[in-house]
């Protein structure tokens, strides 16, 4: 059977399965751990399934792909191969969607906070820039006639728009700091501006309302409120855009047996309004979608060995060798990652998996039942492929861990695990601190 098998039948729920154990063993082998290792079919497969639910209902589509999620240039690479663009939120993720082969022309880029050299920069490669504030926006015309360029931009719009999720991933809401309100005419303020400002040419309109969305219901409000706006901007101030882009958001399962929300029950569900909108609006914009969990997090997983095991009068542990530093999620979001042992059946308890940072929030998976690992187990942690290793840092005095992309029987190093010495790089005499 092939590593992809391996990791596959690990991901279903049998770690004990021999081509899983045989998977494991040799990576962890060649490679050490801790380790991300992504699968690249189901990236193949995800992106496919969005274009196949949203392409034959949208003629004219965009969908891009939020780097954020994982920045990884060859991931990037193999998601663009897919046939989608795009969507950034620094200069550094500008500069890996160069890098990954895009032109700067098929870049969005949407930071709320962009700094005068990243709109230099955007300006440069023709990236175009989805306004945050009207500030930002006279900054940008500003800086387009002393280059003697035109800037193409979006606003980003606060459509008001609460989706049921996480606090801290939920940005559609009024009161968080993303965009132009649609509430108080500061939207439309904003476009009103835009079109009387020298150098600037207005290409369309933009939200996102959040992350790990599972329903349709709060993307329906906001596609409403944005086409609505959309003709409003039409009738009332003779603007015609190139695109709407409602966004990314689309979440996953994290648990086994459950089921997120389908890329079809979405394009089902965005299209009889999309439709109804479209012919009270009398021309039709591109419809441009970002996700990037949707995309990479499924084909990743986060492989650690076990260090210990220790049981105390309150509960067991099972120390590993990776940590917050390595994946973020779970002590900064409370979110669940499964846990899969490696080779294991017997003996099922209660256990916390404690990650190997000084600090009593690194506890990567909460009570869990798990076959009684030992050490030197190999642990996975599921769905770690989006916000996982982008998230990882060298907290501790840790090196950052490898990556690894799976293709079939393949598997190729896409980061080599950091160093030592890379701790240190940047600081005076860096270069010469050794192990
Ligand atoms: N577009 C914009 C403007 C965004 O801010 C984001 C994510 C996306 C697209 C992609 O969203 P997605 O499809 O991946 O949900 N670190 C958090 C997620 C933060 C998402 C921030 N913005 C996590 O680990 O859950």
């Amino acid at each position: 059977m092939t590593l992809r098998e391996g990791l596959l039948l690990a991901r279903a729920g049998d770690a004990a399965h021999p081509a899983a154990v045989a998977a494991f063993t040799r990576l962890a082998a060649e490679h050490g751990t801790p380790f991300y290792v992504y699968d690249a079919e189901t990236i193949r497969e995800q992106a496919r399934s969005l274009l196949a639910a949203f392409g034959p209902r949208f003629p004219k589509l965009r969908v891009r792909y939020a780097l954020k999620a994982n920045t990884n240039v060859e991931i990037v690479r193999l998601v663009l191969s897919e046939g989608l663009a795009p969507e950034v939120v620094s200069e550094g993720e500008i500069r890996a969607a160069l890098r990954a082969g895009a032109k700067g022309s098929d870049v969005l880029f949407s930071s709320s906070s962009k700094s005068p050299s990243e709109i230099d920069f955007s300006l440069e490669h023709d990236v175009l820039l989805n306004v945050d504030n009207l500030d930002e926006l006279s900054q940008v015309s500003a800086a387009a006639v002393r280059r003697g360029t035109t800037a193409r931009i979006s606003f980003r719009i606060n459509p008001g728009v609460d989706p049921d999720t996480l606090h801290q991933i939920n940005t559609g809401c009024s009161e968080s700091k993303f965009g132009v309100h649609l509430d108080g005419g500061i939207a439309r303020k904003g476009y009103e501006t835009a079109k009387s400002l020298p150098n600037v040419v207005i290409a369309g309109i933009h939200c996102h309302i959040g992350s790990q969305i599972n329903d349709t219901v709060a993307y329906e409000e906001a596609a409403r409120k944005m086409l609505a706006f959309v003709r409003e901007l039409k009738e009332e101030l003779g603007i015609r855009l190139s695109f709407v882009d409602l966004g990314g958001g689309l979440g996953i399962p994290f648990r086994d047996g459950g089921t997120g929300m389908s890329p079809e029950e979405l394009a089902k569900a965005l299209q009889s309004i999309w439709k109804e909108e479209i012919s009270l609006l009398g021309y039709e914009p591109e419809l441009w979608i970002e996700p990037g969990r949707f995309l990479v997090a499924q084909s990743g997983l986060m492989v650690a060995r076990v260090n210990s095991v220790k049981t105390t009068p309150v509960k067991s542990f099972v120390n590993v060798d990776a940590g917050f530093n390595t994946l973020l999620r779970p002590a900064f979001y409370g979110a669940v990652h499964r846990v899969r042992v490696v080779g294991k059946t017997a003996a099922p308890m209660t256990l916390d998996v404690a990650g190997d940072v000084c600090e009593t929030g690194d506890i990567l998976a909460e009570g869990r039942l798990l076959p009684t690992p030992e050490a030197g187990d190999l642990v996975v942690f599921l769905d770690a492929g989006a916000y996982g290793f982008a998230m990882a840092s060298e907290y501790n005095a840790r090196p950052l861990p490898a990556e690894l992309l799976v293709d079939g029987d393949e598997v190729r190093v896409i980061r080599r695990r950091g160093t030592f010495e890379e701790l240190h790089r940047g600081e005076p005499g860096g270069a010469e601190v050794r192990p």
